[in-house]
C-alpha cells in the first residue's frame, strides 16, 4: 500500500509546472488553507521569500522540515527550528551555473550600459543613433574582484576567461591551488586591496553576522571612480545608504544588483531612481530547469526527514 501523502505547506508559490511535482508526493497546503491544517502539516517549502520565523515554526505543532529551496537561508529562523528539532534542507550546487550567469549578465548590462541604452533605443523622441558621448565601460581584458569564492564565485570566475579578465579573488579562506588554477584566479588577502585594483566587483559571499554591511562608505571609495559594483548574494552584505551615495556622487560609476534590503525596495527608495543602477528582482535562480532541479532537490530533502533518513543537502544546525 502506498504511504499516506505528507502535509506540506507551500509557505512561497510555485510554477506551474513544478506544483504539479510537489503534488506528486504531497498534499499541498497553500495559505489561505494554513488555518485548517496547521495540525496535519509536517513539511513547509519556501523559496528566499517570505520569512520563516518562529511564530509561523510555533504555531505548527507537527512541522518535521523545512524544505528551504535555496542555497541561501538567512530567511529561516534556524534558533526556532533546532529548539524544535525541526531539520532544514537547503539546494547549493544546482543553482551555481543559473546564478553565476545572472551575475555576468548585470555584469554586462552595467558595464555597457544596457538598461539605459534599451530606454534610448525605445524612446520617442529619439531620431539618431552614435552618440559620440555615450560610452560604457570596458569588459574584456579588465580585472575581475570576486567577493567570496564558494561554489558560485567559481563560476563566475570560469566565465571571466572566456573575456580573457584577469580574476582576484577575496575570501574567507584562501581556496586550494587546483581550484586558482582551474579558473585563474588570484587570491588577495585585503579586500581592500582587491577593490583598488578592480574595474568590476562581484560580490558572491554568503548572508552570516560576518559579512553584514561588509561593503559600506569606506569600501566604496576605495573602488575605482570607474568602478561597476555587483550584488548577487543578499542586500544585507551592504550599507545600502552608502551605496547610493556613492552612486549618486560617482564615486564609483555603477551597480547591478539583483538583490537589495528589503525586497522589493520602498517604491520611492533612492536607488528605484538612479540612472546608473540595474536592478533585478532576486531571480539569479529563476530559469525552469535550475528551479526544477532546486524543487527536486527539496522534494528529495523533504522525503529524506520524513522518513528519518538522510537529507540531500541539510543545514547544519
Ligand atoms: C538565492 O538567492 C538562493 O539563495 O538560492
Amino acid at each position: 500500500m502506498e504511504p499516506e501523502k505528507a502535509y506540506v505547506y507551500l509557505h512561497s508559490a510555485l510554477h506551474p509546472s513544478l506544483q504539479s511535482e510537489m503534488e506528486e508526493h504531497f498534499h499541498t497546503i497553500h495559505p489561505k488553507e494554513l488555518d485548517a491544517y496547521r495540525e496535519k502539516i509536517t513539511a513547509l517549502f519556501v523559496f528566499v521569500a517570505p520569512v520563516v520565523d518562529a511564530a509561523l515554526i510555533d504555531s505548527l505543532p507537527n512541522l518535521k522540515v523545512v524544505g528551504n529551496c535555496a542555497v541561501g537561508y538567512n530567511h529561516v529562523h534556524l534558533e526556532a527550528c533546532k529548539r524544535r528539532g525541526i531539520r532544514v534542507g537547503y539546494t547549493p550546487q544546482v543553482l551555481n551555473d543559473a546564478t553565476a550567469d545572472m551575475g555576468w549578465a548585470l555584469l554586462l548590462a552595467t558595464a555597457r550600459r544596457l538598461v539605459e541604452g534599451d530606454h534610448l533605443s525605445k524612446h520617442p523622441a529619439t531620431t539618431k543613433v552614435g552618440d559620440v558621448k555615450w560610452l560604457g565601460m570596458e569588459v574584456s581584458h579588465m580585472t575581475l574582484g570576486i567577493i567570496g569564492m564558494g561554489r558560485i564565485g567559481i563560476e563566475v570566475a570560469r566565465r571571466a576567461r572566456g573575456f580573457e579578465m584577469e580574476v582576484l579573488y577575496h575570501n574567507r579562506s584562501r581556496r586550494s591551488q587546483d581550484i586558482e588554477e582551474a579558473v585563474q584566479a588570484t587570491y588577495v588577502e585585503s579586500l581592500a586591496n582587491l577593490l583598488s585594483r578592480s574595474d568590476h566587483v562581484i560580490l558572491v559571499a554568503p548572508a552570516t553576522p560576518s559579512t553584514h554591511h561588509m561593503i559600506g562608505k569606506e569600501q566604496f571609495t576605495t573602488m575605482k571612480k570607474t568602478a561597476t559594483f555587483i550584488n548577487i548574494s543578499r542586500g544585507s552584505l551592504v550599507d545600502q545608504d552608502a551605496l547610493v551615495e556613492a552612486l549618486k556622487t560617482r564615486s564609483i560609476a555603477a551597480a547591478g544588483l539583483d538583490v537589495t534590503d528589503p525586497e522589493p525596495l520602498p517604491r520611492d527608495h533612492a536607488l528605484l531612481q538612479l540612472t546608473n543602477v540595474v536592478l533585478t528582482p532576486h531571480t539569479g535562480s529563476a530559469t525552469l530547469r535550475t528551479r526544477q532541479q532546486m524543487v527536486r532537490m527539496t522534494i528529495g530533502n523533504i522525503l529524506g526527514a520524513l522518513s528519518g533518513g538522510d537529507m540531500i543537502n541539510e543545514v547544519p544546525l
